[in-house]
């Protein structure tokens, strides 16, 4: 039996919190998709951890965790990443296994990633430039390097080749930067990856399926983000909702029990694109202030805006959602009155759903406004305690939504987190 977790927005909707939370009921966690441009902070011992590369779940000794092959992993932030991990007593070693089927991200890549950015101008995706883009491309253009490559004798040569490929691209697009600085690191964290146990990840995980072990498939990024039903073109290159599980770990659907969709009780945006709540105003300062907006991976201030119940709704649809969980709702404690949209204004005609072009015309979101609960609900540990306008503000969303919020995380801590049924 699989569960997945996944962001219902932008991303950073809190998912390496849950993630974290729920482990210990699960035996294995697995990325299936995305890469370095992930960043999923937790608190272990009161301490953050912001983890790129390796799955949520890392920091419970019990459980297995996987890199699935629908990632794209960058040796480079996995070594670090590794290195982290064990500062904290955890034997990276024991528990942590990687795809033979991942592709590998080049120093290259990376440097496609940016120039790709700087030719766009003003039209840039805003990505994270940690390669994720090209890496992708070369795994549908039929290029890239996997994992299970690092065994072939022959590997050098084809990173050789592959590495000449792209520095033409790069020689087109007119980038200067010299990328064998980069190649020593790279070579020294390979090596690295080499003691990993490097598996052909779909029997393993359907091994564990058929002994009866259960596994939590950890999203990255958010729908919105989607490559398929995102914001096109301002989106990531992978399949972040849950039809990726499948293809990102080698797993049949009929496996999938529930999806368990993560949102901000607001929503955040980082990077460009369509953005209909976004609130470039003081509120928009507050939320940001209010709810510490800055990217973990990258650190850009991110965009806030209220919640989009136009936009999760169609998220839900598109992943299946069983159950919500509401992160952040703390964030909205001091705000007198809250805002959802229910619906699009476009060119004077109403709609509750995505559009195809989210920017050739405006859409103004039609809000309806609630009032706040003006109350610390940070140290709330049960569903009775929480204050009547949030329950109203909740009720509203499920009713809008048709799949219930199971849980309200009223903090970043471990123990901050309200179960609902
Ligand atoms: P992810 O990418 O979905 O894992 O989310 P990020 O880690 O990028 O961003 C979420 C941020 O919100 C992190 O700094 C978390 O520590 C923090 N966070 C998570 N849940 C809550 C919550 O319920 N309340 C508050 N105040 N912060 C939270
Ligand atoms: P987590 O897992 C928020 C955004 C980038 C950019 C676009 C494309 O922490 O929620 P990419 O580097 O993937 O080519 O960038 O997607 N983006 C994220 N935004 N959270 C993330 O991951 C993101 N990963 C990518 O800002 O707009
Ligand atoms: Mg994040």
């Amino acid at each position: 039996m699989i569960d997945v977790i996944l962001g219902l927005q932008w991303g950073d909707e809190g998912k390496g919190k849950i993630v974290d939370y729920f482990a210990p009921r699960y035996d294995m966690i697995a990325r299936f998709q995305g890469g370095p441009n992930a960043g999923h902070t937790l608190y272990v011992n009161d301490k953050k951890v912001v983890l790129h590369q390796i799955p949520s779940g890392i920091f419970h000794e019990q459980s297995i965790n996987l890199i699935g092959n629908g990632v794209v992993l960058d040796p480079v932030t996995f070594k670090k990443e590794c290195e982290t991990v064990k500062s904290f007593g955890i034997d990276y070693y024991r528990n942590l296994y990687i795809a033979q089927r991942t592709h590998i991200i080049l120093p290259t890549h990376r440097a496609l990633d940016k120039a790709s950015e700087i030719s766009k101008g003003n039209e840039k995706i805003g990505s994270t430039l940690k390669g994720i883009g090209p890496a992708y491309m070369d795994k549908t253009g039929r290029n890239g390097l996997r994992v299970g490559d690092l065994l072939d004798k022959n590997f050098k040569a084809h990173y050789t080749s592959l590495r000449q490929k792209h520095q033409k691209l790069l020689d087109g697009l007119h980038f200067e930067e010299d990328v064998s600085a980069m190649e020593e690191e790279f070579f020294e964290a390979l090596e690295f990856m080499r003691d990993f146990k490097i598996v052909a990840g779909e029997y393993f995980i359907n091994e564990k399926l058929s002994q009866g072990k259960k596994v939590l498939a950890e999203g990255a990024q958010g729908s919105m983000l989607d490559v398929d039903f995102g914001t096109f073109p301002f989106v990531t290159s992978s399949n972040t909702i849950s039809a990726g599980v499948c293809t990102g770990l080698g797993v049949a659907p009929q496996h999938i029990r529930e999806v368990i969709g993560v949102t901000k009780a607001y929503c955040t945006r980082v990077g460009g694109g369509p953005f209909p709540t976004e609130l470039e105003n003081e509120t928009g300062d507050r939320l940001r202030k209010a709810g510490s907006e800055f990217g973990a991976t990258t650190g850009r201030p991110r965009r806030c805006g209220w919640i989009d119940l136009v936009a999760l709704r169609y998220a839900c649809m598109i992943n299946g959602v069983t159950k919500l969980v509401m992160t952040k709702a703390d964030v909205l404690d001091d705000f007198e009155k809250l805002s959802m949209c229910t619906k699009y204004r476009i060119a004077g005609l109403e709609s509750e759903e995505v559009p195809f072009q989210m920017l050739q015309q405006p859409i103004e979101p039609v809000l309806s406004t609630f009032e706040g609960w003006k109350k610390d609900i940070t140290t709330i540990k049960d569903i009775h305690s929480l204050p009547e306008e949030m329950k109203t503000y909740i009720s509203f969303i499920d009713s809008y939504l048709k799949v219930n919020v199971s849980y309200i995380s009223n903090g970043p801590g471990r123990d901050q987190l309200i179960e609902k049924q």
